[in-house]
């Protein structure tokens, strides 16, 4: 049986993400006891929010009040969840902590209370009127310095910090994006609302942080789609059910297993990120390629190069019958090729092991693209 890791390659606070797959916070209803009765079928959970100082607890009070909505309400937020934590902790879920605090160290200080062993994650989406008075959710997105102070004062306790969001409310969601990066953010998750898939990839391809696309991700296409656009891991929060769940669970291994790669991304120019420069053509024709590459940085001759000394002594090195001689530069095994399968069987490597192999490839240039970008932006 393959292992998690071989399959899907994700690690998140040093633990091994069993399947790209969580579940996504709702107050007052994701709890450890909601978790654990789905843990079969996620890698991940981001349990709460929970409201952690006077402010927001009070706007916990206050929105649970009117009736409509479910808060997770006590006096001493330490408490809870040191509680929650500790019913998962001999889980395989990598836990997550979805946070409203009013202020850098609010969220500080439950990070020194709980320590390394969960994700934190600053909830900067809520829009309930009082969370947002209170000076969190999406009062975050609205003064984004505030939230890049509240990243810094978790990173500086040493801790894996997930901002989610809600796409579409700040002034300009990639440039947000590099903020959180550049701030020392690990892991974004997106409320993509109505915006889909063109919006994860312009975030994609902005940034290399983990991300974690939501809304109304609930088909195996719908999920396919955001990992083919640049996400990483999918979640669902309503209809986080057991059989949702597991169905999700079971056709993302089962693709993983049978294609290599869970979240190939579509070629560049069928509307791909920039993940998809390891399957692109050496840049000699008119097509996305040339334009994209001007767009981030990366000068023609640069990605010749960085695409031949990867591939060198490996077999992606082979090809002498294909258009550029060599694998480097061939398209994905989606794409009906007999010059490319020729040389894939005459090297005996398995159209998994090939896109397993364009995934590392990939990888090397995407950190290649990231670590040479300005570092100007992060105030
Ligand atoms: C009842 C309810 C409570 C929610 N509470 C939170 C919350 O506390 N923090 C948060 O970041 N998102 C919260 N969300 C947003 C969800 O995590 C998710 O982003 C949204 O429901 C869209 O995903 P879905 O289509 O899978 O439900 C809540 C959503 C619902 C429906
Ligand atoms: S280089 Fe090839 S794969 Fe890449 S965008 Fe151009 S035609 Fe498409
Ligand atoms: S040989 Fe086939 S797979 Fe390789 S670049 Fe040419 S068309 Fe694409």
């Amino acid at each position: 049986m393959m292992d998690a890791f071989e399959r899907f390659g994700l690690l998140i606070n040093d633990r091994i993400v069993r399947t790209p797959l969580a579940i996504a916070s709702m107050a007052g209803i994701v709890d450890a006891g909601y978790v654990l009765k789905r843990a079969d079928h996620i890698g991940m959970a981001c349990i709460g929010g929970y409201s952690v100082d006077q402010p927001t607890m009070d706007a916990s009070k206050a929105v649970s009040a009117e009736g409509n909505r479910k808060e997770f309400l006590y006096d001493d937020p330490v408490k809870e969840l040191k509680t929650q934590v500790a019913l998962l902790e001999k889980s395989p879920v990598v836990t997550g902590i979805n946070l409203r605090g009013s202020e850098p160290e609010s969220y500080a200080a439950i990070a020194r209370s709980l320590g390394d062993g969960v994700v934190y994650e600053i909830d900067a989406h809520c829009r309930q009127p009082a969370m947002v008075a209170a000076g969190c959710g999406e009062h975050y997105l609205k003064k984004p310095a505030d939230l890049l102070a509240v990243v810094r004062a978790l990173k500086s306790e040493g801790v894996t910090v997930s901002v989610k969001i809600r796409a579409g409310v700040a002034e300009d969601d990639r440039q947000l994006a590099r903020k959180l990066w550049k701030s020392g953010a690990d892991i974004l998750h997106i409320d993509l609302m109505d915006f889909g898939s063109p919006k994860l990839r312009q975030i994609r391809n902005s940034c290399p942080l983990l991300l974690i696309a939501n809304n109304s991700i609930n088909t195996f296409e719908r999920m396919r789609e955001m990992l083919s656009h640049g996400a990483d891991m999918v979640s669902l929060a309503r209809k986080s059910d057991e059989r949702t769940l597991s169905g999700l669970d079971a056709a993302i291994s089962r693709y993983a297993a049978e294609e290599g790669w869970y979240n190939s991304p579509k070629q560049l120019c069928r509307g791909g990120d920039i993940r998809a420069l390891a399957f692109c053509c050496m840049p000699v024709k008119e097509c996305p390629l040339i334009p994209t590459l001007s767009r981030i940085g990366l000068p023609k001759e640069e990605y010749i190069r960085l695409k031949l000394d990867t591939v060198k002594g490996t077999p992606l090195e082979e090809g002498k019958q294909t258009c550029f001689g060599s694998l480097a530069w061939c398209c994905k095994t989606s794409s009906p090729c007999m010059f490319r399968d020729m040389t894939l069987k005459q090297q005996n490597i398995a159209k998994k092991d090939y896109m397993r192999m364009k995934r590392e490839l990939s990888d090397t240039i995407m950190s290649r693209v990231f670590h040479d970008m300005p570092s100007d932006e992060s105030s």
